[in-house]
């Protein structure tokens, strides 16, 4: 039985789309059961519904307090029955009462050497740093599930080392998904 899996977006979503993409295959040990974002302008919306994924919206300025919106995200998880749930360039913070109820099964991506850089503004400050390398690490409530390292090279700046580390979340992140779904 093929496990199921929930991905939570903000942005872009290239990350969510790697995942898609992996899981495609009939042999691949996941499915996507639903797509969130909590902006109703992300760009991966877009290809969720190219793809024809089930999708929803849940706009955080709509709610008034950061517990109604993850009740409310919790209710529409609920529904999916998602046996993993992905944060793939997810913004929002989700309240600890959330992560308890879902304990076991969130995983994030973060694009640092953590636990250098938590947070925003990673490859601006391992560049003012002085870092020669930087790592994507998975993490599933603080255990590293696995790393891949990049380069920082002279001459760097935010967007090419976004470019490679996000070339190497591409990667990692679908291997990762089908390691947990084998385990
Ligand atoms: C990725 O670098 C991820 O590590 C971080 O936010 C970025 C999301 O990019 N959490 P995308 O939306 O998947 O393109």
């Amino acid at each position: 039985m093929k496990k199921r899996v929930a991905i939570l977006i903000s942005g872009r979503g290239s990350n969510m789309r790697a995942l898609c993409e992996a899981m495609k295959p009939a042999d691949f040990p996941a499915k996507p059961v639903l797509i969130v974002s909590n902006r109703p302008e992300a760009e991966g919306l877009d290809y969720a519904k190219a793809e024809g994924l089930p999708h929803a919206v849940i706009d955080h300025t709509q709610y008034e307090s950061r517990a109604a919106f993850d009740a409310a995200l919790h209710d529409a998880l609920l529904e999916a029955k998602p046996d993993l749930i992905c944060l793939a360039g997810f913004m929002r913070l989700l309240t600890p009462g959330f992560v308890e109820k879902w304990a076991g099964k969130l995983i994030n991506i973060h694009p640092s050497l953590l636990p250098k850089y938590p947070g925003l503004n990673t490859h601006q400050r391992a560049l003012e740093a002085g870092d020669t390398e930087a790592v994507v690490p998975e993490m599933d409530a603080g255990e590293i599930i696995d790393q891949a390292r990049v380069p920082i090279l002279p001459g760097d700046t935010v967007e090419t080392l976004d470019a490679r580390v996000r070339a190497a979340e591409h990667e990692l992140y679908p291997a990762c998904l089908k390691k947990l779904c084998t385990r």
